[in-house]
């Protein structure tokens, strides 16, 4: 199959892809969002073509017309690769929220970097703090990676004896992405913003993770961490420190924390809830009043762990499913031959078999087989299906439990934010038909990573974001509610 090469503009970064890759696969990546979840509706992913050539299809053109953009202007989320192009990403040139607001920043002196260090991903952005814009790009595999997937994985590699390793290799994996930034921009750093799970907060600070292998899973270890480069045994200069922001219970971290900043649910009287469906699936419901927040044991699932043919949402996966015609019909990561399923395409095939009638109520394959043919040699397996209703039964537990805890039914929530890796690629009237978030598809809003945009303005403000918010914020334990298991084994069922 051929292969092309994208050059990003202004962050110097180079990607081969396969022949008709779609942009938006490979783009949000280094941290550029889709905010209306790529319907071309709202022009915020859009690029200039400045060399090579990116054909436009019909409905592209009527998208592109709308908003008033011509000749070298295309929109990410509607464009494929087919040939080498040099792309001017324009999202890079101001700092922008999902929801499509712009972030009311007061210029400052100097530059700061923003890291979101997530379980499996880590994302550092390099800013001009005079004008917000994005200078440059790193993402890394998380390189705890080989320690274990999962956050209790990685907890019990720490109580095996590994921890001071696991802190070493990532202050040093982190140390290396702000060098590469930094050799293509001279500059001086003023200070760096780190988010990222509370797991992940312990390991970076090196903080003993013991409290949280256990019951009660309370650490008292939760504030903000201040570092200097020494300390991180990092070579370059920064002005002031290092922040690793305070997570909010022992399993909502900061990476929460600075998405409720970013979606601004912490100031509006109505409402709103943000699910972060990554590894470690947390929810949060809340308004400028009262915030209630929880983690469940969503997350495996919508990674691909735990199923059968499930992989990361790289190239081979398979990223959506579609009903056409009554046929299935997939799109592959990278546009290859299916070799797995990613979390999004899990939650199409369970919606579209439940629309087939292929699955029943309960979840079994009505034709009493023990696997159904997706596409290509990619199947579910009877486990896999049951696989996704313990961690859709998680999140529609979890919704309905912080509700009750807010005195609310759910229909009192107006928005829904939903944040983490494949937020992206979700298709929202799939995961409404599945039954894990009940309520209608427009409340639903998809934000990308709302982790790094709330690290972003954390750079620009002083505390007094974090202070307010946490000061609102209570932390449930979901399974501490007296009907927690009948909340949960009801919303298995579709
Ligand atoms: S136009 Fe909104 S994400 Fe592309």
């Amino acid at each position: 199959m051929n292969k092309h090469t994208i050059r990003l503009h202004p962050i110097g970064k180079e990607i081969i892809v396969n022949d008709q890759t779609p942009l938006i696969d490979v783009l949000h990546e280094f941290g550029i969002e889709f905010p209306c979840g790529g319907k071309g509706t709202c022009g915020k992913c859009k690029v200039r073509l400045l060399e090579g050539d990116v054909k436009i299809s019909e409905s592209h053109r009527q998208k592109l017309d709308k908003l008033d953009l011509a000749n070298d202007w295309r929109l990410a989320c509607f464009s494929l690769c087919s040939s080498d192009i040099t792309l001017e990403i324009e999202q890079f040139n101001h700092l922008i929220l999902a929801d499509e607001s712009e972030f009311e920043f007061i210029p400052q002196q100097g530059y700061g970097v923003a890291v979101d260090l997530g379980t499996t991903t880590i994302v550092a952005q390099l800013i001009d703090l005079s004008t917000a814009n994005v200078l440059a790009v790193e993402t890394l595999i998380n390189p705890q990676l080989k320690f274990g997937a999962d956050l209790i994985s990685r907890i019990q590699a720490c109580l095996d004896g590994n921890e001071a390793e696991m802190t070493r290799i990532i202050r040093s994996a982190i140390g290396t992405m702000i060098g590469l930034m930094l050799k293509k921009h001279e500059v001086e750093i003023r200070k760096v913003a780190l988010v990222g799970n509370t797991v992940m907060q312990h390991i970076f600070s090196n903080s003993d993770v013991t409290p949280l292998s256990m019951y009660p899973f309370h650490t008292e270890d939760l504030g903000m961490k201040v570092f200097s480069p020494e300390s991180l045994d990092w070579k370059f200069k920064i002005h002031e420190n290092v922040q690793f922001y305070p997570s909010i219970g022992s399993f909502v971290g900061s990476d929460i924390l600075s998405g409720i900043a970013a979606t601004g649910l912490h100031q509006k009287e109505d409402f709103s809830a943000l699910i972060d469906l990554g590894t470690n699936g947390e929810i949060v419901i809340g308004n400028s009043e009262r915030i209630v927040c929880a983690s469940t044991a969503a997350g495996p699932a919508f990674e691909g762990a735990n199923i059968s043919m499930g992989m990361r949402a790289v190239t081979g996966a398979i990223s959506s499913l579609n009903l056409v015609d009554g046929k299935m019909e997939a799109s592959v990561i990278g546009n290859t031959t299916p070799k797995g399923i990613c979390g999004s395409a899990l939650i199409d095939a369970i919606a579209i078999l439940r629309k087939l009638d292929l699955i029943g109520m309960f979840g079994e394959i009505n034709s009493g087989e023990d696997h159904i043919l997706l596409a290509g040699k990619v199947s579910l397996t009877q486990k896999d299906i049951n696989e996704f209703q313990l961690a859709k039964a998680a999140i529609a537990a979890g919704l309905t439990i912080l509700a009750k805890n807010l005195s609310l039914e759910l229909t009192d929530i107006e928005t829904i934010y939903i944040a983490g890796g494949f937020g992206n690629y979700i298709n929202i009237e799939h995961v409404v038909s599945t039954g894990m978030i009940e309520l209608p598809e427009e409340k639903i809003h998809k934000m990308g990573n709302t982790a790094l945009i709330g690290a972003k303005m954390f750079l620009f403000s002083d505390h007094t974001i974090i202070n307010e918010i946490l000061a609102i914020t209570r932390h449930i334990n979901l399974e501490g509610d007296p009907n927690f298991q009948d909340i949960y084994v009801d919303k298995m069922l579709f």
